[in-house]
């Protein structure tokens, strides 16, 4: 029924990004992880693939690379889906991207997924808290070398984004095994990145316009690049009209996130969505063990959440009289 499933691996990264707010969730993925109860999680989500046989499946965290039952887990993926997108930061030492090189994988079927983040030292210190740049390049490097699809998604919202993907083709030398993608800036959870989405939308609206031009600008030659949620939310960036999201009318996606568990109470609970941008408060929850998998199908054709679409993130990037009037906590500059 959904083309696309987004799981959220319960492992916790060991990076602080300053445009993400995952990683609060990090000390909760690590008391899951040494309790064995984020296997529970894990099992879930391969029981959601088996009924659902999604075309792609995209594996989030966390930190997926990290997590140490990874490969069995997209082992057993891969006997419901045609393709895999692993989401990896790159931040972790040296060995644990060789021991990834060294896995018994469904090869032909993954596809490892970065965002880049200006990709030069300094930006990249000041935005990481500090993660060695060189240690991050090495594993980027590395991962060329596996013969793996790499897809590196840069963010269309920054100023120096031509020149990020110049620097990054001059670093990194990405031969075939390697294709770019483009994404927009995600308000996160407590309104993190909202001014900043603002403040960037005259330039995103801009080149939403023609991405491929902005790429070719950019200097990039290498494969097509693949079709995003950027091109996606293009009509309804452009109007403001939320009737016009595809992600509304089709089972398109369908997103798991870890909302609790391990607390006293025991209760074991996903928050689900069917798209990329509900508000961040927002989502519909998923008991395990309690509630059935039918529920995640049902309540997309049901279609209460369509009530939440006024509180889409991506409205942001509209032009300022149809934005929504809600104040923002926190900013990430970019
Ligand atoms: C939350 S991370 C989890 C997986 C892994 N730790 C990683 O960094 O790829 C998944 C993806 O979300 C992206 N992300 C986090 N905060 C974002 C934001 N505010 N806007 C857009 N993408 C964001 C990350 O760059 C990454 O590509
Ligand atoms: S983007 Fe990934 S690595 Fe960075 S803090 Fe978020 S979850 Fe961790
Ligand atoms: S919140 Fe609504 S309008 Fe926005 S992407 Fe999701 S389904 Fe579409």
């Amino acid at each position: 029924m959904f083309k696309y499933l987004r799981v959220q691996i319960v492992h916790p990264c060991q990076a602080k990004c300053a445009w993400c707010s995952t990683h609060f969730k990090n000390p909760r993925f690590s008391t899951l992880h040494k309790s064995g109860e984020a296997e529970e999680y894990h099992d879930l989500y391969r029981e959601v693939a088996a009924k659902y046989k999604p075309e792609e499946i995209f594996v989030s965290g966390g930190e997926p690379l990290l997590y140490p039952g990874i490969d069995q887990f997209l082992r057993d993926l891969a006997e419901h889906t045609e393709k895999i997108h692993i989401f990896t930061s790159y931040q972790f030492n040296e060995k644990t991207m060789e021991r990834f090189a060294a896995m018994d994988l469904p090869r032909e079927k993954i596809v490892l997924n970065h965002t880049p983040i200006y990709f030069e030292p300094e930006n990249w210190h000041k935005l990481t808290h500090g993660f060695p740049f060189e240690t991050y390049l090495h594993n980027v490097r590395l991962a060329v070398k596996v013969p793996i699809l790499k897809r590196f998604k840069f963010i269309i919202n920054h100023s120096g984004f031509v020149e990020e993907i110049a620097r990054f083709q001059k670093l990194v030398d990405p031969d075939e095994t390697c294709e770019i993608s483009l994404k927009m800036m995600n308000d996160q959870g407590d309104g993190i990145g909202v001014e900043t989405m603002q403040n960037t939308a005259v330039r995103v609206r801009e080149r939403l316009g023609d991405l491929d031009a902005v790429l070719e600008k950019a200097g990039w030659s290498n494969r097509p690049r693949p079709q995003t949620s950027a091109d996606l939310m293009r009509p309804v960036i452009e109007s403001g009209d939320v009737t016009k999201c595809i992600y509304r009318d089709e089972p398109l996606e369908l997103r798991l996130s870890f909302y609790r568990g391990g607390e006293e109470d025991g209760k074991k609970i996903l928050k689900y969505r069917y798209c990329p941008y509900f508000p961040a408060d927002f989502g519909h929850k998923f008991h395990l063990g309690k509630d059935s998998i039918e529920k995640l199908g049902k309540n997309f054709v049901k279609g209460p959440f369509r009530d939440h679409c006024q509180g889409c993130r991506m409205l942001h990037y509209c032009d300022a009289a149809d934005r929504p009037k809600k104040i923002e906590k926190k900013k990430v500059s970019l």
